[in-house]
């Protein structure tokens, strides 16, 4: 069994020891594990010899009438997966261990990118992932940390709060584990209910006809791409989905077409585009991407 800590020195102490000779990974979850976050603990198993799991439903990255107080919480039978997954520590904290006072004085924002895709609607979410993400690092101190490439913005956030903090932590991207009908695993997924979840896997499949299209379009051009994402947008709201966003962006979250990217990027060949989506469907508000690379 791994050795569970709530307390930020009890954590701090166990490691302190092991810093000098053995790599430290960490992965950060909010509980209610499923295959997606075991691969992600597999993944860190390949990059360190001590894999800490943090499970902590972070209540800055939720907005007010969100699923703060619903989220799924089953820390014994995670605490029983992470044992059979071979993981080493689990950091489980209260709210008030994490953050004794809120609201925070102090704020991370990373930037523009925050307020685009999943920023539009949940406008302060990605202020608290920055802020409690940050926290784990300090507290951890990993060589590595993982995050899946699920919340493909969530991981291009923190690619860049690690370059412009100086955080000395090396970040390795873990793909998307999918049920067998292509749905992304998602603790998420059990407010569908049993009509819902099979219409679900349309928005994998959608994302998937769509990536087909801009590839057989090559070379793409700015009506392409448009007419490709509205015939894309009609068939999730046929299927009953009530999209959040359904866009086509450069691997760097930046405008397909240059003249809309900022100078940085505009260098940046955008024959790999990702496509990425939110949808509602019921209760559940599923998140999916795909990369596509254009011939
Ligand atoms: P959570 O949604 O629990 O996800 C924890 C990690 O698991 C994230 O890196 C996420 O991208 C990854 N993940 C979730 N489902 C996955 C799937 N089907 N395949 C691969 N990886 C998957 O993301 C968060 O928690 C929080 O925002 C957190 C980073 C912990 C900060 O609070």
């Amino acid at each position: 069994m791994p050795t569970t800590f709530s307390t930020i020195s009890a954590l701090r102490a166990a490691l302190h020891p092991m810093r000098s000779h053995q790599r430290i990974a960490l992965v950060p979850t909010m509980g209610n594990l499923h295959e997606g976050h075991i691969e992600l603990v597999n993944i860190a198993k390949q990059y360190a010899d001590i894999v800490v799991v943090s499970i902590f439903v972070n209540p800055t990255q939720f907005g007010v009438g969100e699923d703060f107080d619903s989220y799924p919480r089953t820390l014994d039978a995670d605490v029983e997966k992470l044992a059979q997954a071979g993981a080493d520590f689990v950091f489980a904290p209260e709210v008030a261990e994490m953050y004794p006072i809120l609201p925070l004085a102090t704020s991370v924002r990373a930037g523009d990118i925050t307020a685009e895709l999943c920023g539009r609607s949940r406008p302060t979410h990605f202020d608290g992932v920055g802020i409690v993400v940050s926290k784990l690092f300090n507290i951890v101190q990993p060589d590595v940390a993982v995050f899946g490439q699920k919340d493909y913005q969530q991981l291009a956030i923190i690619k860049q709060l690690v370059i412009d903090l100086s955080y000395p932590v090396h970040i390795i991207s873990a793909p998307i584990i999918r049920a067998p009908d292509g749905l992304a695993l998602s603790s998420r997924n059990q407010y569908l209910n049993t009509d819902e979840r099979t219409r679900a896997p349309k928005l994998h499949a959608t994302l998937q006809q769509l990536a087909t299209e801009l590839q057989n379009n090559a070379p793409l051009t700015k009506d392409n791409l448009v007419s490709a994402i509205t015939q894309a947008a009609e068939r999730l709201n046929e299927a009953g989905f009530e999209i959040d966003y359904l866009e086509v962006r450069t691997q760097a979250l930046q405008p397909v077409f240059a003249e809309e990217r900022s100078e940085s990027d505009s260098d940046t060949d955008p024959k790999v585009l990702v496509i990425l989506a939110a949808a509602w469907l019921g209760r559940a508000r599923l998140l999916d991407n795909i990369v596509v690379t254009l011939h």
